[in-house]
């Protein structure tokens, strides 16, 4: 997965590359990260990158030029990755072939596919990565969200300052536009390290054990709820103790009792997750009993 990121403060992007998880897979070259300042695709001496708003107003927009030209540099940049990594892979595939046509001296069937496959491959060259506004008008991201950046090539962020983006830029280049919720920032840099964050923890080899994100709040395998809460020594703090079931040994006790306290919470703080589960027949009997016995006890 590659993200390219325009922005200001390219800087800020040092946290999600250097550290923790994504840092971890960022070395592991999972995932890379490219973030580029309009600023540098400036043509006057000041380096100016915003203007006042036509139609008066307080606050100042991002001039689409710089912009333009940033986006145009990062397609080409793009597109010359891919086609190292496609002339590195045909190349590839052409020892390949070659082995095996001396090997087994022909499988005419065979050689025509692997052509048909390569020429399918040479159209995949050109970059069809989204090129996503950070915006509180924009789409509220989730896990789902999460999971489809995590299963692509990438994206292109576009970090807003200021008042926002001068409108045309928008129309003509961006494809999708995120909010990280119901809320203003100063800017679009801490919403897209919070996407990007959630994205990469999803990549495979991204965490250290394999199961760990898929028994977080929202997945598939918590029917989309909440997540149950979680223990550790010492098993007696200052009187608190933790709940015994935890430390019976019975895996199956033990897994109702995760699944009660994540039917519990989702209930308390997030009601509509219980109906999209439901909705979604992700809910058992026993869960349904259960969800039942909290309403009305
Ligand atoms: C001060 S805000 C502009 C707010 C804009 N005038 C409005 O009222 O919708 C500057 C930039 O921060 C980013 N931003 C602010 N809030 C955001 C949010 N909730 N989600 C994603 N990006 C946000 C956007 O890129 C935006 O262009």
């Amino acid at each position: 997965m590659r993200i390219d990121l325009v922005t200001l403060f390219p800087e800020m992007f040092s946290v999600v590359r250097d550290l923790g998880v994504t840092g971890r897979a960022h070395g592991n070259q999972l995932w890379s990260l490219h973030a580029h300042s309009p600023r540098d695709y400036t043509e006057d001496v000041h380096r100016t990158v915003d203007d006042r708003p036509y139609g008066g107003g307080p606050g100042m927009v991002m001039m689409a030029e710089p912009l333009t030209r940033a986006l145009s540099a990062i397609r080409t940049q793009r597109a010359t990755q891919d086609q190292d990594t496609q002339e590195q892979s045909n190349q590839d595939q052409a020892a390949q072939d070659q082995a095996a046509q001396e090997q087994s001296n022909q499988d005419q069937a065979a050689q025509e596919q692997a052509t048909q496959e390569r020429a399918t491959q040479d159209q995949s060259t050109q970059d069809h990565a989204p090129v996503v506004l950070l915006s509180p008008i924009g789409k509220p991201f989730d896990q789902a969200q999460a999971k489809r950046l995590a299963r692509s090539s990438g994206a292109i962020f576009i970090c807003g300052r200021y008042e926002g983006v001068d409108q045309r830029f928008i129309d003509q280049h961006v494809d999708e536009q995120w909010s990280l919720g119901d809320f203003v920032l100063s800017g679009g840099e801490i919403a897209a390290l919070a996407m990007i964050d959630a994205a990469v923890r999803l990549l495979p080899g991204a965490l250290n054990h394999d199961q760990s994100s898929t028994q977080d709040s929202f997945q598939d395998s918590l029917s989309g709820l909440l997540d149950s809460p979680h223990y550790t020594r010492p098993e007696n703090l200052n009187g608190q103790a933790v709940p015994a079931v935890l430390l019976s040994g019975n895996h199956a006790h033990i897994a109702r009792w995760r699944r009660e306290q994540s039917l519990a919470i989702t209930l308390a703080n997030r009601p509509d997750l219980i109906e999209q589960a439901r909705a979604r027949g992700l809910l058992t009997k026993a869960d349904e009993r259960y969800l039942l016995a909290l309403v009305a006890p």
